[in-house]
């Protein structure tokens, strides 16, 4: 076997090589998983091309196991599917495919097992390994895929123009495997993506964002990102991120381009976390830069409120993008609101009530936070890098010192609605919210201290600036 394979991958790819031989059909083990196992990538997903019914041989390899695996077959398409051990295997007809101009759906005719290799998207996924008696295990590789490997490039099979034209999501996915395995982009494939970069309006949002995603999740994401703007399908699909590119100077006065400081940061959070939404909230975290840029007589360049603006903007960008509008959306929204806070504590004393009031907005996700903070910190001047950084480490210190004495990470104020409104026979409204805001606000600035009776007594003093009398119980 030309790939280094398991020994009970071997097992079930000598089912597959038996049951084609049965039915007279050549096949051939295909695309991802080759290329995964000669780059030495974990794979879980293998593609088998067979000269005749996908479907059919999926059936006859499912009878070779016991228990015999569940096929899940698609008749429209001529694909089938079957899970054997944590092997997902997925069985089609070779075929050959024309395509309209103006979609994604080809016509599809059966074809050679070179009709199929001369489909497919780039010639390290053209791969393909022999599955038949007289050349079992033999590699097929008719463009020099393996030669791409070695030399870390991206190239279509066929004249990039066609096969970008056949499919333009292929466009996104040449970028997205530059990013995943720090390949370069052949000079002709990557001229052709620029050239046919409109056409990516044909492709569905959702599969652009799962490319964007997996760019995000690459080792460094910068790669797929600088990428996508240089080619100019940025320009299309993400503008938001373009308008943070270049630096404006007046009287001599610049600021630096937000966009590679962007990625700079994207970088930074990526090697200590492989968190998706933490990745966003670094993708977004300046995004409200250029609405908030001006230009200050005799101070230069600043972005006032910008972390708040670019809050604002991140619903709207998950709607477009189709990522989901939940949780994981508050999540990147509050990193991006408070992704100042941290650092604009070691400008100033850092007091007490600072600390704990960032403690309690951030909540459970100060952790992630600071990650954001900490990767923020970039800088041409070695000096100022260190001062931030050593400005951090005193933050970081303060907060554990504050955390251990007031436990107010992921803490609720000791007095609720319901003890408000018994104590002073109110009904739900507009006093019960001052109060609690109140009381809330004494804690976290240190005006009384974190516990129920001190709390207590400050609710009877708001209730009776509020003109509320307690209930006297018997
Ligand atoms: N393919 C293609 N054009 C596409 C998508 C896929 O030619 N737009 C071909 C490629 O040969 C690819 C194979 O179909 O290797 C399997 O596709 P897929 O599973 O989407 O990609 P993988 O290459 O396996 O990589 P990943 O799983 O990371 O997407």
């Amino acid at each position: 076997m030309f790939i280094d394979c398991s020994g009970k991958e071997l097992f079930i790819l000598k089912k597959i090589a038996n049951a084609s031989t049965e039915l007279g059909m050549a096949a051939y083990l295909i695309g991802g998983f080759v290329r995964d196992k000669i780059i030495g990538r974990p794979t879980k997903d293998a593609d088998i091309v067979c000269i005749g019914d996908g479907i059919l041989l999926a059936e006859k390899v499912a009878d070779r196991f016991s228990p015999r695996p569940n096929v899940a077959f698609f008749k429209n398409f001529g694909t089938a599917q079957l899970k054997a051990d944590d092997l997902e295997i997925e069985f089609v007809g070779a075929r050959k495919e024309s395509y309209s101009y103006d979609s994604r759906k080809p016509a599809v005719e059966p074809g050679t097992i070179e009709d199929d290799q001369n489909r497919r998207d780039f010639t390290i996924n053209a791969l393909a390994i022999s599955l038949n008696k007289e050349d079992y295990g033999q590699l097929i590789d008719p463009f020099d895929g393996i030669g791409d490997i070695e030399r870390k490039i991206i190239r279509t099979p066929l004249d990039p123009l066609q096969t970008f034209s056949d499919d333009p999501l292929r466009m996104m996915r040449a970028i997205r495997f530059a990013a995943q395995l720090g390949f370069n982009i052949e000079e002709n494939t990557f001229k052709a993506i620029k050239e046919d970069r409109d056409r990516i309006k044909i492709v569905s949002q959702e599969r652009i964002t799962d490319e964007l995603n997996k760019i995000l999740l690459s080792k460094k994401p910068s790669i797929g990102f600088d990428l996508l703007y240089k080619s100019g399908l940025l320009h299309l699909i993400f503008p938001q991120l373009v308008n943070l590119t270049g630096a404006e100077y007046i009287d001599g006065k610049g600021h630096k381009d937000n966009f590679y400081h962007t990625l700079q940061v994207l970088n930074n959070i990526s090697i200590n976390t492989k968190d998706l939404w933490l990745r966003w909230a670094a993708l977004l975290h300046d995004i409200g830069k250029p609405a908030t840029k001006r230009f200050e007589e005799g101070h230069g360049w600043t972005f006032h409120g910008h972390e708040v603006v670019g809050a604002r903007m991140v619903p709207k960008i998950f709607n477009k993008l189709k990522l989901p509008q939940n949780e994981k959306m508050k999540f990147v929204q509050k990193l991006v609101e408070l992704h100042l806070r941290p650092i604009s504590l070691t400008k100033e004393n850092i007091t007490d009530s600072a600390v704990r009031r960032l403690l309690f907005d951030a909540g459970e996700d100060i952790d992630a936070l600071m990650l954001l903070c900490n990767a923020d910190i970039t800088s041409k001047n070695k000096q100022k890098v260190k001062k931030y950084l050593s400005n951090f480490e005193l933050v970081k210190k303060r907060m554990e010192e504050v955390e251990e004495m007031d436990k107010i990470r992921n803490w609720q104020p000791p007095i609720t609605g319901e003890i408000i409104m018994e104590t002073f026979n109110i009904t739900p409204g507009r006093s019960v919210g001052l109060i609690k805001d109140a009381i809330r606000e004494a804690i976290l600035d240190g005006v009384i201290p974190n516990n129920y009776s001190a709390a207590y007594e400050f609710m009877l003093l708001k209730g009776r600036e509020l003109r509320l009398d307690p209930v006297i119980k018997i």
